[in-house]
């Protein structure tokens, strides 16, 4: 297994679904882990988990899309060797039927929460000379998926700032990639199916169980191997990198 021994990570949305993976994953490999969520409850549930495990874990409540928020735990935070930009919420619309509430909303989340976490963690990497960073884009950045208007817009923003950064920051030793799953079994693909489709929940969770050619969906600790290898020491020559977890989505979907 790869070692985070000794490094501090901080995870944006880490109370639930991927982000909790991470978290779980990376504190098992010895990283001192600090979970960004604004659900409090949620957060302390995972820093239950893994201090029970025996691991080191800490919840920060805050809202990524609040800059003087992330700017005022990442500073007291200091030390952060890694940032995952995890949090994020979803939308199903076409560009006509987004009203422009939800797609301000999308925007500060998805896309403001993701530049905040950056504003404030690049300058704590710089101090210490060098730091990882992997932003959660989706299959949807680059492929065009039906009825997700605002949220594909959002990951291909979180997928062009992960070249940008990367591009930016190569002289300071910051690394950064992304990682971009297909459907991944969480809280937030049930919550959708429920709150877009309901009396039709079982259908359409089966129908986007078999729009990966493998036939179900991906599971959070699958993406959490991968985070683990990609913030790790041995993936020190991997930069500026999309990384697809998809069962086949974008390749083998003919
Ligand atoms: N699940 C999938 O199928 C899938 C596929 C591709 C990409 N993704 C991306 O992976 C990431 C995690 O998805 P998930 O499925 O684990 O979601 P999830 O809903 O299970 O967890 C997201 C977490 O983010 C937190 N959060 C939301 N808004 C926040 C804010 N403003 N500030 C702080 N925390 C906030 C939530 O409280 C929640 O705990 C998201 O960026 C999502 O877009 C998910």
């Amino acid at each position: 297994m790869f070692s985070l021994k000794d490094k501090a990570a901080v995870i944006t949305g880490g109370g639930s679904g991927i982000g909790r993976a991470i978290a779980v994953k990376f504190a098992e490999a010895g990283a001192k882990v600090h979970i960004i969520e604004l659900n409090a409850d949620a957060a302390a549930d995972t820093v239950h988990e893994i201090t029970q495990a025996g691991g080191q874990a800490e919840a920060h409540s805050c809202n990524v899309s609040n800059q003087q928020q992330v700017l005022d735990v990442y500073n007291k935070i200091g030390d952060i060797d890694i940032l995952v930009n995890n949090a994020g919420i979803a939308h199903i619309g076409e560009a006509t039927t987004t009203s422009e509430a939800d797609f301000d909303r999308i925007v500060s989340v998805n896309i403001k929460g993701v530049y905040n976490s950056l504003f404030a963690a690049i300058p704590l990497m710089k101090q210490k000379g060098k730091g990882v960073i992997l932003n959660m884009a989706s299959i949807a950045a680059t492929v065009g998926i039906p009825d997700r208007f605002a949220y594909s817009m959002s990951k291909g923003a979180v997928y062009s700032m992960t070249l940008s950064v990367a591009k930016d920051y190569l002289a300071d030793n910051i690394r950064c990639n992304s990682i971009s799953p297909a459907r991944v079994h969480t809280p937030f693909v049930d919550g959708f199916i429920a709150k877009n489709y309901a009396g039709k929940e079982e259908e359409i969770f089966d129908k986007l169980s078999k729009s990966q050619p493998i036939g179900r969906m991906g599971k959070p600790e699958e993406v959490a191997a991968l985070a683990l290898y990609l913030c790790s020491d041995e993936a020190g020559f991997v930069t500026g990198c999309d990384y697809l977890l998809d069962g086949g989505f974008v390749k083998l979907n003919n």
